[in-house]
């Protein structure tokens, strides 16, 4: 049989999915998008209420029920379903300093090294995927790695309007605005900002740039508890930080040091948990096989410890690191265990932000 599917079928069909938290069908909420039909094939996206994976995954099976029950059960169907950003129903936050940006999130360690950066690019590439209009500032002043891990080291941000009043527009990709302080210095130059420089750069990427309107920022800071730290906590209304932390014990020894900064009573900014990376070790020919290289589930007893949330566990393994020299964060891999593992934290992360 090779009747041809049309989208108004697939609308139709769509519009006995019920958004549970909502309470209304996904057609009429206007979360449908993206039809497409090809002989036996039918792919659209939707957009949930809630972010949480096993939201996503209920309302994905319903789409996919709906479909098959209408239009026949030997059709394929690919339903995406992503993240409605949840500021967008709200107004925004008046802020003084930065007013258009809804939540600015750090993300810092103790220790060097760990994997900070890493993280960061995957969060925020994950959540610009999932629909967030998100920003990135690569605060790492002493060795700034995004440029590299967005695949962006040869751009450099744009200039806009003229004399005092002109501003940065930042690069993009993978729908992440990015700003870094590796794009005001040549690729081999030695970066040498310091002291009252360091801190004029990065009081820059935040008030020179056209930032626009943004769900989340995420701020990428260089690893311990130093200057950066500090005028960063007493400049920018920073919304929360994730630590991230390798199992071991020195690297532990610095999350908590870490964590204590962010604790401290005139800084009380809220730490959102802690990220565990480098969990285990699986070898890309043995997927099944764990082996703790840096002990078991110390960032995890860590969390538990200090009464943080755990946000994740994410395994060491090669594409990890190739996804971050390549420069295309590994969270946009296609249900690969470690892009399962970073898409879990996203949605960890996202359920301690409140957006009302
Ligand atoms: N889970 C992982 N699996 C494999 N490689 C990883 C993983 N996490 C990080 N890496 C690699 O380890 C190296 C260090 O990671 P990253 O730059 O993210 O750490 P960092 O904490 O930001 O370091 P720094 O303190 O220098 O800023 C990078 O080459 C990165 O690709
Ligand atoms: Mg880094």
């Amino acid at each position: 049989m090779s009747v041809e599917i049309t989208n108004e079928e697939v609308l139709k069909a769509l519009a006995f999915v019920m958004e549970p938290e909502l309470n209304k069908d996904i057609v009429s909420l206007g979360l449908v998008s993206e039809i497409k039909t090809q002989g036996n094939t039918v792919s659209f996206q939707v957009k949930a209420s809630n972010p949480a994976m096993h939201y996503r995954k209920r309302l994905e099976e319903a789409c996919i029920h709906q479909v098959r029950r209408f239009l026949g059960e030997n059709v394929a169907v690919l339903a995406k379903v992503g993240a409605l950003p949840k500021s967008s129903k709200r107004p925004p936050e008046q802020r003084r300093i930065l007013p258009n940006i809804k939540k600015i999130i750090a993300v810092a360690s103790g220790k060097g090294g760990v994997g900070k950066s890493t993280v960061t690019a995957n969060l925020a590439a994950g959540l610009a995927a999932q629909g967030f209009k998100v920003g990135l500032v690569d605060a790492d002043i002493y060795g700034p790695s995004m440029p590299l891990m967005f695949d962006v080291f040869n751009e450099k941000p744009r200039v806009e309007g003229e004399g005092a009043s002109n501003k940065l527009v930042p690069v993009e990709n993978y729908g992440v605005k990015l700003l870094s302080i590796g794009f005001f210095a040549e690729a081999n130059q030695a970066i040498v900002w310091r002291g009252p420089m360091a801190s004029k750069a990065l009081s820059q990427m935040f008030t020179d740039v056209h930032w626009g309107e943004l769900d989340i920022m995420l701020i990428d800071l260089p690893p311990g508890t130093g200057d950066i730290h500090l005028q960063l906590v007493q400049q920018i209304p920073l919304d929360g930080v994730v630590i991230v932390s390798t199992p071991q014990a020195v690297a532990l020894a610095d999350a908590r040091k870490g964590v204590g900064m962010f604790q401290l009573d005139n800084i009380k900014i809220p730490v959102l948990g802690i990220v565990e990376n480098m969990s285990w070790f699986t070898p890309e020919e043995l997927p099944e096989n764990k082996y703790y290289i840096f002990g078991k589930d110390g960032a995890k007893n860590l969390a538990e410890e200090l009464k943080v949330p755990l946000l994740g566990q994410i395994p060491l393994v090669q594409s990890i690191r190739e996804a971050g020299d390549t420069g295309r964060p590994a969270v946009l891999q296609e249900s690969t265990p470690q892009a399962l593992a970073l898409k879990d934290m996203i949605d960890n992360v996202l359920a301690q932000i409140d957006f009302d």
